[in-house]
């Protein structure tokens, strides 16, 4: 067994890709800016002084436990400031429903270095602690729930789609073997099973045994790709005419979302590749700034290990 954590390690985040996501957002006095995933406020901090004393600077967690770092944010702006706590999907469908536009948008996906060092979240499989994985602590269903209610099938898929596990279908058998005899409550009881699934010399290369299942049940539990399916359009919605956005993601599931996304908007006509004509009349919303994703500099992976998986990209609405 895992030691127990009880105390929280709070550690402060550190902005990935700040330089280009300000050169890419190009944030202007006067505008207003919408932080879709705010955390520690770690690119509020770079990208509020741009408006220079004019402007607004909204920002968005489905995470309560970021209030304090939005209220130390909030004082020093210089700049009108708001907190909307909930899912960005969500938000974004209300912020256009309500008519309120931006310049500038802001998606830095995935969890925070807090969410991560505070074991009792139980995002991590370095330390045992209940095993929640929750973003947003008052969602219905934790990790618990998915580990010990999906059936071996909908937790081999998850291991492999999200988590890209080899040993998905093993590991899914071995959790559902184990909670017949006991559910799984705790963060180090999956850690346990995983290894014990998993042949000898899977267990020491490639990082920890454990860490894709780990970040494949924190996709699952918090719908972290059908978030963002419906984030995007809704976004592109509140963006004004030349407002950018630019998100920043964490996995190849995320980034093909993205990609996607803006190539189909960058396209505009959605008409079957065999019409010798377009007939659907569709324009192009938006103008792709990233030919191809901007990925982090070795010098930042190595003073940011967190960086190393991340990918930007950015678009301006035309
Ligand atoms: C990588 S952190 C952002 C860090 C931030 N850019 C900074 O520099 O401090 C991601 C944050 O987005 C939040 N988040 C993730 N998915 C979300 C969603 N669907 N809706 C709202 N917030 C979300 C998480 O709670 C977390 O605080």
């Amino acid at each position: 067994m895992l030691p127990s954590v009880l105390q929280p390690n709070a550690t402060d985040h550190v902005p990935v890709l700040a330089d280009e996501v300000r050169r890419l957002l190009d944030v202007h006095p006067g505008e207003t800016v919408i932080d879709a995933t705010f955390g520690a406020g770690g690119h509020a901090a770079l990208l509020a002084p741009d408006l220079q004393g004019q402007g607004k600077y909204v920002a968005v967690d489905r995470d309560p436990s970021v209030r304090p770092y939005f209220e130390s944010f909030r004082r020093g702006a210089g700049v009108q400031t708001r907190f909307l706590r909930g899912d960005f999907a969500d938000v974004f469908e209300r912020l256009a429903d309500n008519g309120l536009r931006a310049d500038a948008i802001l998606f830095d996906l995935g969890v925070s270095s807090m969410q991560l060092d505070r074991p009792e979240r139980g995002f991590s499989y370095a330390s045992d602690a209940p095993l929640d994985m929750r973003m947003d602590p008052s969602a219905d269903h934790s990790a618990r729930d998915l580990v010990n209610e999906a059936s071996e099938r909908e937790l081999t898929d998850i291991f492999r789609g999200y988590g890209e596990e080899r040993y998905a279908r093993q590991i899914a058998k071995a959790v559902v073997r184990r909670r017949k005899q006991q559910p799984f409550e705790r963060t180090g009881e999956l850690v346990e099973t995983i290894k014990g699934a998993i042949p000898t010399p899977a267990r020491f290369g490639d990082g920890h045994p454990a860490r894709r299942v780990f970040q494949a049940l924190r996709i699952a539990v918090n719908d972290e790709l059908e978030a963002l399916e419906h984030a995007l359009p809704a976004a592109l919605d509140t963006l004004h005419p030349g407002g950018r956005i630019a998100v920043i993601s964490f996995h190849s599931l995320e980034d093909r979302i993205v990609k996607r996304f803006f190539q189909r908007e960058a396209r505009g006509c959605t008409c079957p590749p065999e019409f010798p004509v377009c007939v659907c009349g569709r324009e192009p919303t938006l103008r792709v700034l990233t030919k191809k994703a901007i990925r982090p500099t070795a010098e930042e992976v190595a003073a940011n290990p967190r960086a190393g998986s991340a990918r930007l990209r950015a678009a301006t609405k035309t």
